[in-house]
């Protein structure tokens, strides 16, 4: 593609025209003896995996795996250190610093913001519509955007305030920006929808990006494996800038099981008591006294707003529970979000929650 390509001409001059590291693993393939990566043969892991050797860069196996879970090829997927290391790669690709942009839609996702500023980049902000829960304006999303405005990150199901946008406003707004911005579009959360992705739009909409993760619906947080989903050619050029190897051979083995028939079984069962639970508690939320609203929720956590947060952040703490404090994010003046843990482990919140 040429850099009149409606995606390509966004990126940074030096980015596209950037001759990337070939790490050892890139340049070779099969061999018996592997004296080319500077690797010690004499490994103290004990058993398989060895843990000497540098991992393929982006592993073939789970490659093909996630492919088939999200429903996408192959060459639509980048494996990332979490779906962070999907915004901080964008946000290096796309803003020049001190020149570009992003633009973002709060209360949303603190990272988009954290990535922006370390690459120096602008944020633009457009609310949600706190009015109209917490639903997207596409209308302001248009005015606001500058030939400055690279990256537009919409966060759906949207952390903090838990809800979906609508799908056919996002999609309208991927096509407005058509040689204008990339969108990027974080589901990270989506599976607690039971909606589709995003992804099915990728087809003729090459400035549409999706992450997605196995932090949430497969709890797996621990192990930080993110997944970039975009046309071939943007991933083309994430993977010239990634380091090296991001993908460690004890997350491939973790992540491995996760794809198999039981792991994808298991994450299917554990979203659906996840979600049952989420109902259990938001409706016994609703009936506290301390609690004024509460929002319908598509993902994993509850935001709700009580009279007086800081009473209830320390009321949880003190028998050590740990909620979180949104109070400062953008229009959620007292508001709390609660993830949805483990039933006795709401019970004591819920418990604590309701004497306050
Ligand atoms: C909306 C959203 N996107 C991305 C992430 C980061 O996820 P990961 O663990 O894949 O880096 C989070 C983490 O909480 C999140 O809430």
């Amino acid at each position: 593609m040429s850099a009149a390509d409606p995606v390509l001409s966004l990126l940074r001059p030096e980015i596209l025209a950037l001759a990337p590291y070939s790490s050892a693993r890139k340049e070779s393939s099969g061999g018996r003896i592997w004296l080319d990566a500077n690797e010690n043969p004499l490994t103290p892991s004990a058993g398989k995996p060895l843990l000497n050797r540098y991992p393929e860069p982006q592993p073939a196996e789970l490659i093909a795996q996630l492919a088939a879970y999200y429903a996408v090829a192959e060459n639509n997927i980048l494996v990332t250190r979490g779906s962070d290391e999907g915004i901080d790669l964008l946000l290096r690709a796309f803003c020049r610093a001190g020149q570009d942009a992003i633009l973002i839609t709060p209360p949303t996702y603190g990272m988009y913001a954290v990535s922006a500023a370390i690459q120096i980049a602008r944020v633009v902000t457009v609310p949600l519509l706190a009015e109209k829960n917490f639903s997207l304006d596409p209308t302001a999303v248009l005015e606001a955007i500058t030939p400055s405005v690279k990256l537009v990150f919409l966060c759906s199901p949207n952390n903090p305030t838990g809800t979906l946008l609508a799908r056919d406003e996002v999609v309208r707004l991927v096509q407005a920006l058509l040689g204008k911005a990339i969108v990027v579009v974080d589901e990270a959360y989506l599976e607690f929808a039971g909606s589709p992705s995003l992804t099915q739009e990728l087809v003729g909409n090459p400035n549409l990006v999706i992450l997605r993760t196995l932090s949430k619906a497969f709890g797996l947080a621990g192990i930080r494996c993110g997944v970039t989903i975009a046309s071939p050619a943007l991933i083309g050029v994430l993977q010239k800038i990634i380091a090296p190897y991001p993908v460690p051979t004890p997350v491939l083995q973790a992540a491995l099981v996760a794809m198999t028939a039981e792991g994808l079984t298991a994450a299917r069962r554990s979203v659906q008591s996840l979600i049952a639970e989420r109902i259990r508690v938001a409706a016994r939320l609703a009936t506290l006294p301390c609690v004024r609203r509460l929002w319908p929720s598509d993902s994993n956590f509850i935001l709700f707003e009580v009279t007086d947060s800081a009473r209830v952040m320390s009321a949880t703490r003190a028998v050590g529970v740990v909620l979180r404090d949104r109070s400062r994010d953008y229009g959620l003046t007292n508001c709390v979000r609660m993830t949805i843990g483990a039933l006795e482990e709401n019970n004591a919140a819920l418990e604590v929650i309701a004497r306050v």
